[in-house]
């Protein structure tokens, strides 16, 4: 039996980066979603360091939305101990058009199709060998959730070969679900019609399905987050940060906070779950902010408090003020003792007077 390092050695790595990220708008007004920092990286090099630590070197990214950011930021990955290739859709292709795109670049028979907005544990040398061992034509991971209709929904029988896929449905018969990473043979990538815009969800797999292809599911129990909205992406983050989601580019500094060495933090300050503060950002005296994200030059002025939110470059949050489950765009200002709650989306650039805006009675 060949050894797992020399599976991943001969795969090539795909990953999937041209979707708008709607649901974090309007952080992803300015920055593509897999370039925006979680635990003080741009959520994609956490993925590009797990797949360099696979053994994978070879890595195309399909792009489309945003593309430029993602060259201009990573070159040709020399850094990372990686080679990266840049893949350009003028038109958005989908998820399936996507994978057709990067055709022409794959080295190997082999490919591993990553969604780009997934933070996950799960050991890619296994998935790899799983669809080696069943000599499979696309081998699917899967993981169970406890509300499915998010998602792809997956069934597999006794063998684990997958036996129906169904996309975002309201009544899913299993609690399976796509995890977004994928192991394709060549030939099937080659199957999907070029140039057209296709789902892999809705179009590619359904199809597989149909003519009875050897599509299998590789179940585990690993950490795994989509990173998709909000809330998700603040979690991400915490998890990151507090070593309960793996990555290799924070081993060793886990801990309740992750503080940028140009921020200045003031006394009495409490950073608590996984929080991140970025560079040069200043928090007032007694401010106390949980399980957030806050980016580069965010003030946060004496007193305020700030959970579960995403604060953006530069934006400042007035005394006193509370926001909850909020995110804040680049350079908004929230004045004094106002209050954010619930899915609050402050525009990039908004001001807010002190004392503007509050859902309960004034404090
Ligand atoms: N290149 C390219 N072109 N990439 C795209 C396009 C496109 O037209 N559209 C979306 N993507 C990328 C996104 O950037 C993202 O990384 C990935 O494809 C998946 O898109 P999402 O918009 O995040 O999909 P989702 O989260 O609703 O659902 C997908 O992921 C779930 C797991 O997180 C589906 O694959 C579900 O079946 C799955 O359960
Ligand atoms: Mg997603």
């Amino acid at each position: 039996m060949t050894d797992t390092r020399s599976l991943a050695a001969c795969t090539d790595a795909v990953i999937l980066v041209g979707g708008k990220g709607t649901r974090l708008r309007p952080l992803t007004n300015t920055i593509p979603k897999p370039m925006l920092p979680v635990a003080g990286y741009p959520f994609l090099q956490h993925l590009l360091a797990r797949i360099r630590e696979a053994g994978m070197t070879h890595v195309v990214l399909g792009t489309s939305f945003k593309a430029e950011f993602f060259e201009e930021f990573f070159g040709d990955g020399h850094d990372l101990g990686l080679e990266i290739e840049y893949v350009v859709e003028d038109q958005p292709l989908g998820t399936g058009g996507g994978i057709r795109n990067v055709l022409d670049h794959l080295r190997h028979e082999r490919a591993m199709v990553f969604n780009g907005d997934v933070l996950g544990g799960t050991d890619l040398e296994a998935v790899l060998r799983t669809h080696v061992d069943n000599d499979a034509e696309v081998t699917l991971h899967l993981l169970q959730v406890a509300d499915p209709r998010a998602f792809g929904c997956v069934p597999t029988d006794a063998d684990g070969r997958v036996t129906d896929f169904l996309e975002k449905t309201e009544d899913p018969p299993t609690d399976q679900i796509n995890a977004g990473c994928y192991v394709f043979q060549r030939s099937v990538i080659a199957e999907i019609p070029a140039d057209k815009v296709v789902s892999v969800e809705r179009e590619v797999f359904p199809a597989l399905l149909e003519r009875d292809a050897r599509v299998y599911g590789h179940v585990d129990q690993a950490y795994w987050r989509d990173l998709g909205t909000p809330a998700d992406f603040v979690r991400g983050s915490s998890d990151l940060v507090r070593g309960i989601a793996p990555s290799p580019l924070i081993a060793g500094r886990h801990g309740e906070a992750l503080v940028d060495p140009s921020a200045g933090v003031a006394g009495g300050v409490l950073l608590l779950g996984g929080t991140v503060v970025g560079r040069g950002a200043e928090i007032g005296a007694g401010a106390r902010v949980d399980t957030s994200v806050i980016l580069e030059g965010v003030v946060i002025e004496p007193g305020a408090t700030v959970e579960r939110c995403v604060i953006a470059a530069g934006a400042r949050i007035g005394a006193r003020a509370q926001l909850t489950d909020a995110v804040v765009g680049e350079g908004a200002v929230i004045g004094a003792r106002c209050e954010l709650i619930g899915g609050a989306r402050v525009w990039p650039g908004v001001q807010i007077p002190d004392g503007g805006l509050r859902f309960s009675p004034d404090i």
